[in-house]
């Protein structure tokens, strides 16, 4: 049953070879049914740290801990068949060195049965991106908007403006020198996320950075609108989640205060449903 599931489903090669092709369809997931709606339609499902901020109200990424990736990612594992899962380093996991990235890698894969981890950073993750790659841990890379980085960009800001451009191409040439299978390339200018996208061999995978990315990745709960406040630029919402949870519950509460549930069909005889009318018992 696993030998199968491993069998069909994309691995980190095959993303890689999708440079150029096809756009790589990514979205994130934390949880088994969510899992199940993505799997058939996506490339690549990240367990992101966002995980933090989306389920456990965190203010920022940097609260989430090895054991709460560790959690979600099971979740998600249980939920795919088809989609390459990839599960993130969360902060203060990996930047020591690159023995301490593998060690806790190892234990994402180990634990999660993911086929690949991400990380944030570029020139200053190279070697380590090379350490864990040179060992069997297929890494997708994170560059441009950092959300592990947030305090020392002061806030959720566009990247390589102006001169800045030549960082994060700086960035995006030694995470793909150092072996990373992809890179995402958050909130940077359209135009310099297709200068990356061109000059480096690996695909690219853009949030809030260019149609002309090799592939493109959101949180799923945003492109479902299940914050009704959170409006971001770079997000385009499918759906409204939160404005249909909102009247269901309210709906819910008005129908328990006037006794208009539960009804007669929600609520059990004292006699056992026959077999031919199959209803539950
Ligand atoms: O944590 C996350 O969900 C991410 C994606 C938004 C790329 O890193």
């Amino acid at each position: 049953m696993s030998v199968g599931r491993k069998m069909r489903a994309v691995t980190p090669p095959q993303v890689a070879e999708r440079k150029g092709g096809v756009p790589l369809v990514c979205l994130t997931a934390y949880t088994t049914p969510v899992a199940r709606l993505v799997d058939p339609h996506c490339d690549v499902v990240l367990v992101g740290d966002s995980v933090g901020m989306v389920l456990h109200g965190l203010e920022s990424t940097l609260g989430v801990t090895l054991d709460m990736m560790i959690l979600h990612g099971r979740a998600v594992r249980r939920g795919l068949s088809r989609a390459l899962l990839v599960v993130d380093l969360p902060f203060g996991t990996y930047e020591e060195s690159p023995e301490q990235a593998f060690r806790n890698a190892a234990r994402l894969m180990a634990e999660t049965d993911c086929a690949a981890v991400k990380l944030e950073g570029g020139v200053a993750m190279a070697d380590t991106i090379a350490f864990l790659t040179a060992r069997g841990i297929p890494v997708m890379a994170h560059i441009g908007l950092t959300p592990q980085s947030v305090h020392a960009f002061g806030g959720y800001k566009v990247q390589g403006r102006g001169e800045a451009a030549e960082r994060v191409l700086d960035d995006a040439r030694a995470v793909a020198d150092a072996g990373a299978f992809s890179v995402v390339l958050e909130k940077i200018p359209a135009d310099l996320a297709r200068e990356v996208t061109r000059a480096i061999p690996i695909p690219t995978i853009g949030i809030g950075a260019s149609v002309d990315c090799d592939g493109q990745i959101l949180v799923v709960d945003d492109m479902l609108g299940a914050f009704a406040e959170f409006r971001p630029k770079f997000v385009k919402r499918y759906a409204d989640h939160a404005v249909t949870a909102s009247e269901a519950i309210g709906a819910y509460a008005d129908d328990v205060r006037e006794r208009r549930f539960p009804a007669a069909e929600h609520v059990f005889s004292d006699e056992a449903a026959s077999p031919v009318s199959g209803g539950a018992a």
